[in-house]
């Protein structure tokens, strides 16, 4: 069977196989790291693995993809520019995309995603994961997720992982065709869980994966230990996770990592991905643990580290590695579900997060507004979203907003967010609330929110917010802002003019 046989397989119920051209295909996947890894292949067609694989999502770290069928040649962008058809990229992408071509048909393909390209943080994995993931919305195929894996497989065996979010295991299977080689989502759920990317360079890798991992097989004369060295390994995590024993959990996945390079390094010639920087990490990590932080380190096909810790060991982790990206694995899971309402903001169902604001559906939100005095004036705390966020990304705002979880009051939610953004808690009260509906800059989405407006207070000096959110924050004078709105609204979020004229009109009656 080759890669085009499994896809008609998989497509023959699938809306009787048709391509019936919908109006575009949107859809997110998260990148995501092997704890135990994939290396080697026994089928280099159909993407087959040697042994099982288990992973953790990479939390907000991902890619979103468009599909849609237009022109006569394929066009693809790539976090917004254009990708030429000669470089590998796009030969890989054409290639792929061969296998879901009807006669004729071209593609117009947009890659937005927030991990460096190719340096080994499985960027591949989350862009193959939410093409499928696209396709499958643009043809309305409606398959199943043990499919979908299958598909995003043919294009990158560790993007079958990324088709679902948390911990999950590759199955490797030892069906000749495939068809028993998928991921699954495993159910552990470790809130706790932080991991860190530390990015040493974003370089293209010298040899690609794929190359290196085929060379491995073929030439290192330790590979035959390796599939007995993952078969203890997947046992003993998948004990870590179920008794959330951290120890055991952060050694068997940095002794698998090192187990891998070990590996390839005794090649012929020796595939070495470390720079002297990569070892200099790994002995900053080796000396923390030793002065008593748990924390310990992965790493893929590249020269960056993925470090693993706990919440309660974040800010030692940070301050001795400044530059990390942090990364909460199961922080966004519990905040996916919205609630949607009707103009009245009585409850009419929930929805995901994203699709609703795709469709443009009314759904409850909130913005909290924290304010103190200054010589007098009142000032008010903005923060400036952080550039991964999935939206709105590096805009000026409110202190915070979100969406109130199924069930959860709003002033609940909105001081979890509080703690969970900007890194501190006060008691908020709401002042109002108003209805807006905006198109989004740079993103095919659409806020229509049923906004709550809260008011809080602090005097806090330093605003310990959290730098997966935010990336700065200033207080302002609230008739600056305001002219600030009229002066420059392209630096600003578009739901601030409408929460600061409530908080004018409603709350300190200006
Ligand atoms: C080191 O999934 O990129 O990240 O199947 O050839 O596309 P192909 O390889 P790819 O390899 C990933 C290797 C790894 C380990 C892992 O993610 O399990």
């Amino acid at each position: 069977m080759g890669k085009i046989d499994v896809v008609k397989h998989i497509l023959r119920n699938a809306n009787h196989g048709q391509f019936v051209n919908g109006s575009g295909g949107f859809a997110w996947a998260p990148s995501n790291v092997a704890l135990c890894k994939y290396w080697g292949k026994r089928d280099s067609e159909l993407n087959l693995p040697v042994t099982s694989s288990l992973s953790i999502s990479l939390g907000n770290k991902g890619s979103f993809t468009k599909v849609k069928q237009e022109g006569d040649v394929d066009r693809y962008i790539l976090n917004g520019a254009i990708v030429g058809p000669e470089t590998n990229f796009a030969k890989r992408l054409k290639i792929f995309l061969d296998l879901f071509r009807p006669f004729g048909v071209h593609y117009f393909i947009d890659i937005n995603s927030n991990v460096p390209i190719a340096a080994g943080f499985a960027s591949s994995a989350c862009g193959f994961a939410s093409l499928v993931l696209a396709l499958n919305k643009l043809y309305d195929w409606n398959l199943d997720k043990k499919d979908l894996s299958i598909l995003a497989r043919l294009g990158s065996g560790s993007a079958c992982r990324s088709i679902f979010e948390g911990f999950v295991e590759w199955q490797c299977g030892d069906d000749f065709n495939g068809m028993d080689s998928y991921a699954v989502k495993l159910d552990y759920i470790w809130p706790e869980l932080r991991i860190g990317m530390l990015v040493i360079s974003t370089q293209e890798k010298s040899i690609s994966s794929r190359d290196a991992m085929w060379h491995t097989v073929n030439t290192s004369p330790l590979y035959p230990s390796w599939p007995k060295q993952v078969a203890e390994d997947l046992i003993h995590l998948k004990a870590a996770l179920e008794d959330k024993d951290f120890s055991l959990f952060g050694e068997v996945a940095e002794n698998n990592a090192i187990a891998m390079h070990i590996v390839m390094q005794a090649a012929q010639p020796a595939v070495v991905y470390s720079l002297p920087e990569t070892m200099e990490a790994i002995a900053k990590v080796q000396k923390m643990r030793a002065e008593g932080v748990p924390v310990f380190f992965t790493q893929d096909a590249g020269p960056n580290l993925q470090l693993l810790f706990l919440g309660q060991h974040e800010a030692a982790v940070l301050r001795s590695f400044p530059e990390l990206e942090l990364v909460l694995p199961f922080a966004d899971s519990k905040v996916k579900q919205i609630v949607l309402v009707d103009e009245n903001d009585v409850e009419i169902g929930v929805s995901e997060k994203l699709a609703a604001h795709i469709q443009g559906r009314l759904h409850r939100a909130f913005s909290v507004i924290i304010l103190r005095e200054r010589d007098g004036k009142v000032e008010t705390l903005l923060q400036q979203r952080s550039a991964i966020k999935y939206h709105s990304a590096n805009l000026w705002s409110n202190a915070c907003c979100g969406h109130p979880m199924p069930g959860e009051s709003i002033v609940t939610a909105a001081e979890r967010r509080l703690r969970e953004e900007m890194g501190f808690g006060v008691s908020l009260k709401e002042i109002g609330d108003f209805t807006y509906r905006a198109k989004l800059i740079n993103v095919d989405l659409i806020e229509n929110e049923f906004d709550h407006v809260l008011v809080g207070f602090s005097d806090l000096e330093e605003i310990p917010f959290s730098i997966s959110e935010v990336q700065d924050y200033r207080w302002i004078e609230v008739s600056e802002l305001q002219q600030e709105l009229k002066d420059y609204p392209e630096k600003y979020t578009v739901w601030l003019p409408p929460v600061v004229d409530l908080l004018v009109r409603k709350y300190l009656q200006l």
